[in-house]
């Protein structure tokens, strides 16, 4: 019986580890120049391309992507000729010719351009990269609010086989103290015409932790979603970040679910998830069976990018449109944040980098072993001292010893061969991964809870 009470203290701020090192990290000397020569250095790797498509029509008040809200059409159209320009830029440094192994539209709401302006986003992307592997992952994020059949057709012609669906949540009292009034019947509109079209493979994302929601309505909720038969589930952590996002000052903290509540209805997703035939792959993830994702996770080959959880193998990440982030397997590199600092540069014939980090070789190592740990749960000690020349339990002495605590709890085991994350710890995750992060020290504070 697991007592939550003892958990509750963990919920501290911490990272989610999209990148290590996180985003705090990255700073402003690597710039366009710095990124130029890591696109000359990075030739082997094939490529995953992520485009941004930053527009929305109005702000759900919890959300933390990076968002333009807008009903103006010139500006959809003015960010095409945009993305059209870094792409003329991009490919001066790049060998357009190698493997693309996937295709992500993020957003914003890339259905927020309408059928035939989604068309000329995409064949911007096929104009320039011409080898697209034959299972490539292709994928967009999908409002279902605004999601139309010329929309699908678009897709389906351009070879998409993914889609997530954004639900959140299907509780009315939920939907209205987040400012996203979305009935069960539009997603299941917009999912009965994705599967018209033949994609098979469908994603939801749900967030717990939202104003409103207690265990009894995630409970509905959830009972609803699999009615529906999603082959994946993201089941995000609420990232309250009110000093970053002011839209998220709307929301009334009094609604907001205690760390406790919270770990109980994890805790109940994860049960209930798991004995109606998904699996757990990775931090919030759930998949069906059949899924290749579960079968990667089996492996112990799960990895994560910007774009989420692959099966594939490592690949360079090029990220494209506003505030977008780049992954080298020694570097990492963000576009601006800003639309006018965006165009300013594309204006003057310059990549629109704002900041980056180059790895060194520490960071290398520790980035390792937090994805690892992150996407698979275990961590083969031996691979990393073979990879790394190292000996892990010397290396890492100081860190290991704030494993303790985490051992003791049940949470964790080591032996001389692996590190293993229970099922319990897998909810506490982000806290066991940050004994290995050398750079907390100086950021806390500064991101959401990790419960
Ligand atoms: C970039 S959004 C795009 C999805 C699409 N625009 C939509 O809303 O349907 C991707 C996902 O991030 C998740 N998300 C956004 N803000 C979040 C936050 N503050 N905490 C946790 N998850 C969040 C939501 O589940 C959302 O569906
Ligand atoms: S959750 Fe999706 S639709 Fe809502 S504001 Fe964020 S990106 Fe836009």
């Amino acid at each position: 019986m697991i007592d939550f009470n003892k958990f509750a203290k963990y919920s501290k701020p911490g990272p989610r580890y999209t990148s290590y090192p996180t985003a705090l990290e990255f700073n402003e000397s690597f710039d366009d120049k710095a990124y130029i020569k890591a696109l000359q250095r990075h030739t082997k790797l094939p490529l995953s391309l992520y485009v941004h498509l930053p527009f929305c029509k109005s702000a759900c008040y919890f959300c933390g992507c990076s968002v333009i809200y807008t009903s103006k059409e010139y500006k959809k159209v003015e960010y095409i000729g945009y993305l059209k320009k870094e792409l003329d830029l991009i490919k001066q440094y790049i060998d357009t010719n190698r493997e693309v192994l996937q295709f992500h539209f993020g957003g914003g709401t890339p259905t927020f351009y309408n059928a035939k302006e989604l068309e000329d986003v995409i064949k911007l992307i096929y104009n320039t990269f011409g080898n697209f592997s034959k299972s490539a992952e292709i994928s967009c994020e999908i409002d279902p609010r605004f999601f139309s059949e010329e929309q699908m057709r678009v897709l389906k012609d351009y070879g998409f086989n993914r889609l997530s669906f954004g639900v959140q949540d299907f509780d009315s009292k939920v939907q209205q103290a987040i400012h996203r009034i979305q009935p069960i019947s539009i997603v299941e509109t917009a999912i009965n015409l994705a599967r018209k079209y033949g994609i098979n493979c469908i994603n939801f994302d749900l967030i717990y932790g939202l104003p409103n929601q207690t265990l009894e309505s995630f409970k509905t909720t959830l009972n609803d979603v699999l009615k529906l038969e999603p082959t994946r589930l993201a089941i995000f952590n609420y990232a309250h970040v009110p000093w970053i996002k002011k839209t998220m000052r709307k929301i009334d903290e009094k609604m907001l679910p205690s760390p406790q509540e919270k770990l109980e209805i994890l805790k109940y997703t994860i049960n209930y998830l798991t004995s109606n035939d998904y699996k757990m792959i990775g931090m919030d993830h759930f998949a069906l069976e059949s899924d290749e994702l579960y079968q990667a996770s089996l492996k112990g080959e799960l990895k994560r990018n910007f774009q989420g959880y692959t099966a594939k193998k490592h690949t360079q990440t090029i990220g494209l449109g506003l505030t977008s982030i780049g992954e080298g397997h020694d570097y990492y590199v963000q576009n601006y944040k800003d639309y006018e600092a965006y165009k300013k540069a594309l204006d003057s014939n310059r990549l629109p980098i704002q900041r980056g980090i180059q790895l060194k070789g520490e960071d290398n190592l520790r980035k390792n072993i937090i994805m690892k740990l992150m996407n698979n749960f275990i961590l083969d000690i031996k691979h990393i001292e073979n990879k790394f020349n190292i000996n892990f339990k010397e290396h890492f002495k100081d860190n290991l010893q704030k494993l303790d605590e985490y051992i003791n709890l049940g949470l964790v085991s080591i032996d001389d061969d692996y590190i293993k994350i229970t099922p319990t710890g897998a909810m506490l995750v982000r806290n066991i991964v940050m004994v290995f992060d050398e750079y907390l020290v100086s950021q806390d504070g500064r991101f959401s809870k990790t419960v």
